[in-house]
């Protein structure tokens, strides 16, 4: 564990040292859970939203996109839930005067009965060697049955309080297992109280009697309060999705683990309307379709797995989270749910409006149910960053960081690197990259020995370098570097824009996804 937290460490000071992400106002010594992307950051950022936008609009002939305004008028979030439920449960140490999320107190507690077990099946496969069966094992061993008992003995009575809202029964679960602080060490709490997570501000002069709004927690209400508007004038028909990207903000109490959770955020959503009695159908289309998108990146396999949720919000009949492997543990990057007809018909008894579908088929109106796709893009770019960080030792026992990031999301695309600083080779390499830059990002780099530009490449993930040498003023040609092999190859210059093309366009991970 202390070595998995050493690499996110290490991973946390390379995005900062080359320029991917920033604490936020660092010169004033920083705002706690707010980050700013950097020039190679906003790239990736980039990046991933259009895969994400490409993906849903353009393979996709019955989704269109919307771009709605942060603020919206108050009533919007109280007939949402979001005034009145969208709260966390939260408790201080008196001693430490540190506030925490109850329900993470807990969790943390649930996790060390499997990182218990775990210990027993490591300790028990170094004895057995090459005949284990951890399967058998777990089945079977009377320490790691007990330790599962009491986790699901543990795990019954927190999410019962959850259900029922118990704010007592949390604080007495902490202190019956006796979980403290991990900063004085105490087991000094104060009661459990709910913290509503939106941010208020006031719109207007008071003196015209400003108006309370709120910065929105989600951009999903955005979408349900444009349902007619996009479906009239986009003439949709049932079953069609709108999609969009953009900022939300919540006062999380825990805000930790850098970009994962943070008080500033940025979501991709997508709203899915479908006939009422049809939703689980395309739950279902939607967790696969969505599982897709994940796995053509080629991140691997089996560093993403599905938790279907066995505590349902009061309006959903289905939910899962798409969880990824992170240096901290698996955790949730996307949540996929079936929302009923709950907000749009929130949204048509608050604003007395009809929100309805005609649907020509049936004969009948009827409000849609919706399958809702929402992931955070910084959730996104840390799961992208963390697998694809690798320090390597190479023969000589020089080491190499390298970001292995997919090529259609590598920041640069491209580096065209002339071997010396004279003999026309720097003119030769302008002359490429002026050639190239229409289509991918493309740098220059003359300064320091070769070996080192090569190594700054690798650091931010650039999939192919052109080096320009003497050779190419006579023949026209260039080696192209693999970043991740650091094989070269020879190629004329004229065929790099279809090499490139081929490798590096978002198109070649959208083919895929229709494959
Ligand atoms: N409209 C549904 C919704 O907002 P959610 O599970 O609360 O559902 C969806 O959030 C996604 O947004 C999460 O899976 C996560 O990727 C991202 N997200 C939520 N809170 C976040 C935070 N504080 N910081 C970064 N990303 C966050």
């Amino acid at each position: 564990m202390a070595k998995q937290e050493d690499l996110f460490k290490t991973i946390v000071a390379h995005a900062k040292e080359y320029g991917f992400v920033f604490q936020s106002s660092e010169i004033y010594d920083g705002l706690s859970a707010v980050y700013d992307y950097g020039q190679n950051g906003v790239e990736l950022k980039n990046n991933i939203k259009r895969y994400w936008w490409e993906a849903m609009t353009m393979l996709h002939d019955n989704i269109v996109g919307i771009d709605s305004a942060i603020f919206m008028h108050p009533t919007i979030w109280k007939a949402s839930g979001h005034v009145d439920a969208f709260n966390d449960p939260l408790i201080d140490n008196k001693d430490s005067k540190k506030r925490y999320r109850a329900d993470v107190l807990i969790e943390e507690e649930l996790a060390k009965f499997d990182d218990k077990a775990d210990k027993e099946v490591a300790k028990a496969r170094k004895r057995f060697g090459e005949s284990f069966d951890e399967k058998l094992f777990r089945e079977t061993n009377p320490k790691v049955a007990e330790l599962s008992k009491k986790k699901e003995e543990l795990h019954k009575r927190f999410s019962d309080a959850m259900n029922a809202n118990d704010l007592n029964e949390l604080r007495q679960i902490i202190l019956d297992y006796e979980i403290v602080d991990p900063i004085s060490g105490t087991r000094n709490w104060t009661d459990v109280r709910q913290f509503n997570l939106m941010f208020k501000t006031e719109m207007g002069s008071t003196a015209d009697g400003a108006m309370d709004v709120y910065l929105r927690p989600e951009t999903a209400q955005g979408i349900f309060v444009n349902y007619l508007n996009v479906q009239k004038t986009g003439r949709m028909r049932i079953p069609f999705g709108i999609a969009q990207i953009g900022k939300a903000f919540r006062n999380e109490i825990v805000a930790r683990q850098f970009i994962f959770r943070m008080r500033e955020f940025e979501q991709m959503e997508m709203q899915f309307f479908v006939r009422p009695g049809e939703e689980l159908k395309w739950f279902q289309k939607w967790k696969e379709t969505r599982m897709k998108w994940h796995k053509t990146l080629g991140l691997g396999d089996e560093k993403y797995r599905f938790h279907d949720h066995d505590k349902l919000a009061h309006y959903a009949n289905a939910a899962t989270d798409i969880e990824f492997q992170m240096p901290f543990g698996f955790k949730e990057v996307e949540g996929i749910h079936s929302r009923t007809n709950f907000d749009l018909g929130q949204h048509e008894k608050f604003s007395g409006k009809k929100i309805q579908y005609f649907d020509p088929e049936l004969n009948e109106s009827y409000v849609p149910y919706v399958i809702e796709t929402s992931i955070g893009v910084d959730r996104m770019f840390l799961s992208v960053f963390c697998s694809c960080y690798e320090e390597q030792m190479l023969e000589g026992g020089e080491k190499r960081v390298v970001l292995h990031f997919p090529a259609p999301l590598a920041p640069v695309k491209c580096a065209v690197l002339p071997l010396v600083k004279k003999d026309g080779l720097p003119e030769k390499a302008k002359e490429i990259q002026q050639k190239l830059r229409f289509d991918f990002t493309c740098q220059i780099d003359e300064k320091d020995s070769i070996g080192k530009r090569y190594r700054r490449q690798d650091a931010i993930g650039t999939p192919y370098c052109i080096t320009v040498d003497h050779q190419s003023l006579e023949d026209n040609t260039v080696t192209l570097r693999h970043r991740d092999s650091m094989e070269q190859q020879r190629v004329n210059i004229d065929d790099l824009e279809s090499i490139l093309a081929e490798k590096v366009s978002i198109n070649s991970l959208l083919r895929k996804l229709v494959e």
